[in-house]
């Protein structure tokens, strides 16, 4: 498949019936431009994810948002607005996850999330419906062990999950994360703010007890250099997530080119003989993501909103692997259970 169309359904995915959904309910969550790049990423993800595995006959398949929001972010001053990371999830799916869990700590929003993903599964035929949802009011810090241990007790054979960690600052720390890893098996997104929370607080002396809870060391430990702390932050962050048996990364920077506001988005999964065709989808991604300045940023958004016959002018050249976005892969194995491990 062409690149950029695949990329083009993606953008387009954010928006799809976006201002319908908005309407359930008042309660939204604040975007800036930037963040359409990390739901372009995310909306990939779900969208192989789940014809890869399917096709793999995996029993259960789980997806995990464990700082889900409200279901649509606005911006612009409230004028526009996207569809937020659970929903896009739902519409993108290929097939139905098992369970859907949404975790969430503020109540108005966890109650605007629930009233539009029952919604849209009662309404949409293109969003995929769970056999279960789950909206889990709290931390996520104590809310990830509690799924991970209903996952456990719900499952046989063989199963996976999704997660996306869409931190804005150091919400989920590093024993969550050891939590989801290494089993259950599964592919993490997340969006680690290396600027802002990481960058700011690394080069204090002790380093601040919420970030060293971040990682899975002792940041006072590791010798960090006094400037150009955020490769020496992500190659940390990348190796703790490693050592939870989660080699295979990609991570995609996206850099607005204005001091504190970078952020990375660390794709994670198994590494496995063989290689990771899969991986190519998200390489395509990255490289568009990373091309994006802030001209761009600004147009992607315009002509989402007013012609998207447009949009191709931003789109990358070259083709996606058919094998990964378009046609059926059928090998299988049983000893395997990570997603990278079905692509040749
Ligand atoms: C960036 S927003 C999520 C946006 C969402 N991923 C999307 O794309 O639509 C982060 C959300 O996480 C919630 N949140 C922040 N810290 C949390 C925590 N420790 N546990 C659960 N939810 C949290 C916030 O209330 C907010 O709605």
């Amino acid at each position: 498949m062409d690149s950029s169309e695949y990329i083009k359904k993606r953008i387009q995915s954010l928006k799809q019936d976006s201002e319908e959904i908005r309407n359930i309910s008042p309660v939204t969550n604040d975007f800036d431009s930037w963040s359409v790049l990390k739901l372009i990423l995310h909306s990939a993800a779900v969208n192989m994810y789940t014809k890869v595995l399917y096709n793999n006959d995996f029993d259960d398949l789980y997806y995990i948002d464990a700082l889900a929001g409200s279901g649509i972010s606005t911006y612009n001053s409230g004028e526009s607005c996207f569809l937020g990371s659970p929903v896009i999830a739902a519409k993108v799916a290929q097939e139905p996850f098992k369970k859907m869990y949404l975790i969430e700590n503020d109540d108005d929003k966890a109650d605007a999330l629930k009233a539009r993903m029952e919604y849209i599964f009662s309404t949409h035929d293109d969003a995929e419906k769970p056999e279960e949802l789950v909206i889990k009011r709290g931390d996520a810090n104590q809310k990830i062990p509690e799924v991970v241990s209903d996952i456990w007790q719900n499952s046989e054979g063989q199963f996976n999950y999704y997660c996306f960690i869409d931190n804005q600052e150091l919400n989920v720390r590093w024993d969550a994360i050891e939590e989801l890893t290494p089993k259950p098996w599964g592919d993490l997104l997340i969006n680690l703010p290396i600027a802002s929370a990481i960058g700011r607080n690394a080069t204090t002396t002790p380093v601040p007890e919420k970030l060293n809870k971040f990682y899975c060391c002792d940041l006072n430990e590791q010798n960090l250099p006094n400037s150009d702390i955020r490769p020496v932050m992500r190659g940390l962050y990348e190796d703790c997530l490693a050592q939870r048996n989660r080699a295979v990364q990609r991570t995609v920077n996206v850099d607005a080119n204005v001091g504190s506001y970078e952020y990375d988005l660390v794709y994670a999964t198994r590494d496995i003989s063989g290689g990771n065709g899969y991986i190519k989808v998200i390489d395509h991604v990255k490289e568009f993501i990373e091309d994006v300045d802030a001209g761009d940023i600004d147009n992607i958004h315009s002509v989402l909103y007013d012609d998207q016959s447009s949009l191709e002018q931003y789109l990358p050249a070259g083709n996606i692997d058919d094998e990964i976005v378009a046609e059926d892969n059928t090998d299988t194995d049983d000893n395997q259970s990570s997603l990278g491990e079905f692509c040749d």
